[in-house]
């Protein structure tokens, strides 16, 4: 029997990532960084291969090992690098690296001469963000280096890619202004003597609604799981995590009851509540007090008072609720359930965060369709 689960449908993560791949002739990077944002980073990486992905796309070194360890051997890139990592084992595991500045290139061409075999790079160029990325004046300087590097055998610059600010917004002009600058870094690329075989710019947002920023891999993440970057659409995307727990306790509280720490919920009536064992340490926002939204015994409640690490409450009313009983906070909403968008809607944030919080240890996590 169990307490808590985030239910992954590893399915639906096949069909996402099909959708997504029927939407482009560009080969298809699904993003698993952040432990497949929440839903598992490797069971999310063998799905989303099974159903056409051509690579894997993490932040860390440790995340891309993570990968290689798992027996994975599909192409895989690593783009938020501190100093001083040992980035030989990645070059000599096959990893690709995100690469932004000289610093960044010395350590590359050090661990491709450590593990003595070329380190495979994606050049990024800052086309906005102000986040990772060279800047355009730093760009050509990185280029010229990279391409030394190249001559000297240690490095190959596999790609050249950036990252959009805004395309969660269709029409928003930055979109078209950081597509102006890429394909000026485009061109200082050619000059430099460089032909990368990859430039790839398009995050879930852009995949979904800029064909003209695919060129030759998009880099999609939320959407594998299911979920719209675009607040009001759902692309036909089917969302794969469904997080649920039983009901630990109920009982009968006469009106006037202060409800959970602080009292910040008090009952209107003689009502029945239900405790549900599932807290901020498992991943439910605390700004979830008095505001989110749960099914319990086929209605939507809003959780009473405040939620604590473990736990929180529902007032259910007269309904005969009962220890045992099935609580989802989220799912797909095919069954009436919330959603992980009602859930960023009713605390103020984004569905990534939703279902990235649940990637807690405490949780575990539950596999629907084939494993692989
Ligand atoms: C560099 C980069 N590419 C692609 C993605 C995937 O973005 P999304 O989940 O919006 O598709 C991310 C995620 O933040 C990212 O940092």
């Amino acid at each position: 029997m169990w307490q808590a689960e985030a239910r992954v449908d590893l399915d639906a993560i096949r069909e996402n990532v099909s959708r997504l791949r029927a939407g482009t002739s560009a080969e298809l990077m699904a993003v698993v960084k952040a432990d497949g944002y929440g839903h598992g980073m490797i069971p999310s990486a063998r799905a989303a291969l099974d159903a056409g992905a051509d690579w894997l796309g993490v932040c860390t070194l440790d995340e891309a090992l993570a990968l290689r360890a798992a027996g994975i051997e599909a192409p895989v890139l690593a783009w938020l690098l501190a100093p001083g990592l040992p980035l030989h084992t990645g070059v000599a595991a096959g990893v690709d690296l995100g690469v932004a500045s000289l610093p960044q290139l010395d350590e590359m061409v050090e661990s491709a001469r450590r593990a003595e075999r070329p380190a495979r790079l994606h050049l990024k160029i800052d086309t906005g963000l102000a986040r990772g990325g060279a800047t355009v004046a730093d760009w050509p300087a990185l280029l010229d280096a990279a391409a030394k590097a190249q001559a000297d055998g240690l490095v190959e610059v596999v790609g050249v890619w950036s990252h959009f600010v805004y395309a969660d917004m269709p029409g928003h002009p930055t979109t078209d202004r950081q597509l102006a600058v890429f394909h000026e870094g485009l061109a200082m690329v050619e000059r430099a003597g460089l032909r990368p075989r990859y430039r790839h710019l398009a995050n879930s947002a852009a995949t979904l609604t800029r064909p003209d920023t695919h060129f030759d891999l998009v880099r999609p993440g939320l959407a594998v799981y299911g979920l719209s970057p675009v607040v009001g659409e759902t692309y036909g995307l089917r969302p794969a995590m469904t997080a649920r727990a039983r009901v630990t306790l109920t009982k009968r509280v006469p009106a006037g009851s202060g409800v959970s720490y602080g009292h910040t919920y008090t009952t209107e009536r003689e009502t029945n509540l239900a405790v549900v064992p599932l807290g901020y340490a498992d991943g439910v926002p605390r700004h979830a007090s008095n505001a989110g939204p749960v099914q319990l015994g086929g209605r939507r409640r809003i959780i009473s008072g405040r939620v604590c690490m473990d736990q929180f409450v529902l007032d259910c009313g007269d309904d005969p609720v009962a220890a045992g009983d099935v609580a989802t906070l989220f799912g797909s909403g095919a069954d009436g359930e919330p959603t992980a968008d009602d859930w960023a809607e009713a605390v103020g944030t984004i569905n990534y965060e939703i279902v990235t919080r649940f990637g807690s240890l405490r949780v575990p996590r539950v596999y629907d369709g084939e494993l692989t």
